[in-house]
């Protein structure tokens, strides 16, 4: 069909988590190890089938396109990407976007304004250079804060993204609240999620957000704020830093319901929930003599098998929800 993307649970798909690389120049310990295994690079979408295929989810509602990775500024020609589907904001795409762990980002925060990006998340973990590298094996703090610097002066606006990990971050979490605010940016806390295995039990870090937010309002005064972004974080404005924080909690109180979200890994597999294995393929259908039929047949058939929700569960021993790791699909 060529109408709206509804699902078998009439919820309104409008925002697309586009990943163009699994690629990483991090290697954060919840996220993958050390060794992990890319995709062979012939894989990989080329820039104008990323560009085709967004066109086409603009052309069925999507409003919000979300460049993920892997981490998106290590794809060479990733701001050629962004330049073209820029020139579809106000005509059909409302916001392009991207989230980025920052290390590229003092090369790539003014292409990215001068292209219509407004609005940027960047993960920052801790502030601590050596926990830094403990949680990304790479020794980049310093790096990531001149990238976010950067993205501040070309007039991005900048998101904090921060997993909250018991016994690594957990103490600092309050600093960083406070850093983020002194800075003007928003912060966003968000559970660990079992995708993929890594070199530890996420078991063992795994902070439910509830006890932060217990805490933080004994410090703080914390009021929720109608402020939406059309992704999962709920959000809560601080009296006494003035600025905003926001809680993602899929292990805790997961948010499915009013899921808005589906995601395409950079060899054009579209998953329909971030914790499902179903998935329908969009590069065999941009590869085939009738391109713009088949995509639009796979699209009517991700809105059937969309999953009603995700069954994530942090156990001792317990196997990840499934096997792919974040970095693929993008989060
Ligand atoms: P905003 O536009 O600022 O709302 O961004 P966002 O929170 O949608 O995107 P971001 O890439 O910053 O993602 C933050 C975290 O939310 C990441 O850990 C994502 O994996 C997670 N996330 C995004 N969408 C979903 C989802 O549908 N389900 C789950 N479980 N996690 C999600
Ligand atoms: N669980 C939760 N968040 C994760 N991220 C990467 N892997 C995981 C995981 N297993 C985070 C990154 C980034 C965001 C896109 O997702 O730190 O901030
Ligand atoms: Fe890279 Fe992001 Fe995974 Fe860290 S969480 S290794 S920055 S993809």
């Amino acid at each position: 069909s060529t109408g709206p993307l509804v699902d078998a649970f009439n919820r309104r798909i409008s925002y697309l988590r586009l990943s163009v690389t699994d690629r990483c120049d991090l290697r954060c310990t919840y996220c993958m190890p050390e060794r992990m295994q890319f995709l062979p690079r012939k894989e990989v979408l080329s820039l104008e089938e990323l560009h085709k295929l967004s066109l086409a989810f603009i052309e069925r509602g999507i409003t919000k396109i979300r460049l993920t990775g892997g981490e998106p500024l290590v794809r060479r020609d990733v701001i050629e990407l962004v330049r073209a589907i820029g020139r579809k904001l106000g005509d059909g795409l409302d916001e392009l976007t991207l989230t980025t762990n920052g290390t590229q980002l003092e090369q790539f925060a003014k292409d990215l304004a001068a292209a219509g990006v407004k609005r940027i998340n960047v993960s920052l973990d801790t502030m601590d250079s050596g926990l830094f590298e403990k949680l990304s094996r790479r020794d980049r703090l310093n790096r990531v804060l001149r990238g976010i610097a950067a993205a501040r002066d070309a007039g991005l606006k900048v998101k904090l993204n921060t997993v909250a990990l018991k016994g690594l971050n957990e103490e600092e979490i309050p600093f960083l609240v406070e850093w983020a605010h002194r800075h003007g940016h928003d912060i966003t806390l968000i559970e660990t999620m079992p995708l993929g295995d890594v070199e530890e039990d996420r078991v063992d870090h795994y902070l439910p957000l509830p006890a932060v937010q217990d805490a933080l309002e004994k410090r703080w005064t914390l009021t929720a704020s109608d402020y939406a972004t059309g992704g999962p974080s709920r959000y809560f404005d601080i009296a006494e830093t003035g600025g905003r924080i926001g809680f993602i909690t899929p292990l805790t109180n997961n948010f499915c319901a009013s899921c808005n979200r589906i995601r395409v890994t950079a060899t054009g597999q579209l998953y329909a929930c971030l914790g499902g294995a179903e998935k329908v393929d969009l590069r065999a259908a941009l590869r085939s003599e009738t391109p713009d039929e088949l995509l639009a047949d796979a699209l009517d058939e991700a809105m059937r098998i969309k999953p009603e929700r995700h069954h994530f569960r942090i156990e001792r021993g317990a196997a990840p929800a499934q096997p792919r790791h974040m970095s693929l699909t993008g989060g």
